[in-house]
């Protein structure tokens, strides 16, 4: 069975969704791995490294499609990869299958065995492969530190000869997994960090990393839907939430925000007449950008000023740190796929909650269901 790991496409991806300790670990399961050439280079890994691993190192990406079974992407395959994909070839990526049903569907036409890193299941057994988690611990970490360096400001307090200098004030909005390394980080560059979440549970998790949460004053289960995540609240809550936002954000330095809800657009949490009541020389890193923004005045993949605030829509921030992000995104990659192997070959058992979560199409058939009824009603409508 041959595992093909292409280069990636997209001019700002750097990541590459195969590294030398995970083609070791593929190829002594028994899988042969072909690597495109100059595939790892923006991950600074050679082909001689892929070399010494035990891959195999292909010339160009339609060779590499002629041979493949399974193609291991960091970004999701575009329609003319797609097309050179053939019949039964088992494609993972991080593809988000309600937002780009052209390409699903495209894959269900070959047919193509589809799996999203975006549906692996949030559960204990499933951790090693959880690239969400793994790409948005980088994000949080790397937005602070992007942040720090546009403040024109030290973080921490400092005693100096010249006089005190306080230490800045960090806003976090959203404390899933991105926002609790921001938080973290900030505390570690000594900043002042207060914290805003919809689901009061992750009070305790942000007071013991040190940040002060605050809270709005509403039923305690408003933000809180399926499996934990968030969900939508009323327009009573929005409401406090904004007067309570706009309060703290007027006095922040830098503005982290994270919030995010499974399958809908970002919230807006930060309206332009927020941006407007903001300190001049202060930082929005919004890393919601790629599913909207919570930020009115973000746009994606841009850093803009407004009224001398800075609004960062950088939306793939773990490619700037490819060397990690590929390490790890890599990781999560193989632990799926060997999950999926027994004796060396592939064995889908669909009963299975990683797998059936993970597939969104196999056979023809379109196998998540969100992302089916989306597909049916944009072709009743
Ligand atoms: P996410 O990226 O979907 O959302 C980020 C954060 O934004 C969440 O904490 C959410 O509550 C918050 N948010 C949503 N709407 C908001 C609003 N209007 N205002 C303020 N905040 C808002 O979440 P992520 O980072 O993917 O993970 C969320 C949770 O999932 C984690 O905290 C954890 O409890 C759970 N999780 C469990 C795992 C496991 O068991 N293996 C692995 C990873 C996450």
């Amino acid at each position: 069975m041959i595992a093909a790991v292409p280069k990636e496409i997209l001019p700002l991806e750097t990541r590459v969704s195969a590294t030398p300790p995970t083609v070791k670990e593929l190829t002594k399961a028994g899988i042969t791995v072909q690597v495109e050439k100059d595939a790892g280079l923006k991950s600074y890994i050679s082909d001689s490294d892929y070399k010494e691993a035990g891959a195999q190192i292909i010339e160009s990406a339609a060779a590499l499609y002629t041979n493949a079974d399974i193609i291991l992407k960091v970004q999701t395959p575009d329609i003319e990869e797609i097309s050179q994909f053939k019949p039964g070839t088992v494609s993972i990526s991080f593809l988000q299958t309600t937002r780009a049903t052209n390409l699903v569907i495209a894959m269900a036409a070959i047919p193509v065995t589809g799996f999203s890193m975006h549906l692996i299941p949030r559960t204990t057994l499933a951790q090693k492969m959880d690239a969400l988690s793994s790409q948005a611990n980088i994000a949080g970490y790397k937005a602070v530190l992007v942040a720090a360096g546009r403040i024109g400001k030290y973080m921490p307090l400092l005693m100096t000869a010249a006089g005190t200098i306080r230490p800045s004030k960090v806003l976090v909005l959203g404390a899933g997994v991105a926002g609790l390394q921001a938080i973290a980080t900030a505390k570690r560059l000594g900043a002042q960090v207060e914290v805003f979440d919809v689901r009061p549970i992750v009070k305790e998790q942000v007071e013991s990393l040190g940040a002060k949460f605050i809270e709005v004053a509403a039923d305690t289960k408003e933000g809180v839907g399926e499996g934990g995540y968030a969900k939508e609240t009323s327009e009573d809550y929005k409401r406090k939430q904004q007067e309570l936002i706009h309060d703290h954000i007027s006095k922040a330095d830098v503005v982290i925000t994270t919030a995010l809800i499974p399958g809908r657009p970002a919230p807006l949490l930060i309206p332009k007449t927020m941006v407007q009541d903001m300190r001049p020389g202060s930082v929005i890193m919004d890393l919601a950008a790629e599913n909207g923004g919570n930020c009115e005045l973000t746009s994606k993949d841009e850093v803009v000023e407004f009224n001398q605030v800075i609004i960062d829509g950088t939306s793939n921030i773990p490619a700037t740190m490819p060397v990690h992000a590929s390490a790890l995104y890599a990781k999560n990659v193989a632990a799926f796929l060997l999950y999926t192997l027994k004796d060396g070959e592939l064995n889908l058992d669909f009963e299975d909650e990683i797998i059936s979560g993970a597939l969104f199409t196999h056979q023809g058939e379109i196998t998540h269901q969100p992302t089916e009824e989306l597909i049916n009603q944009s072709k009743d409508s």
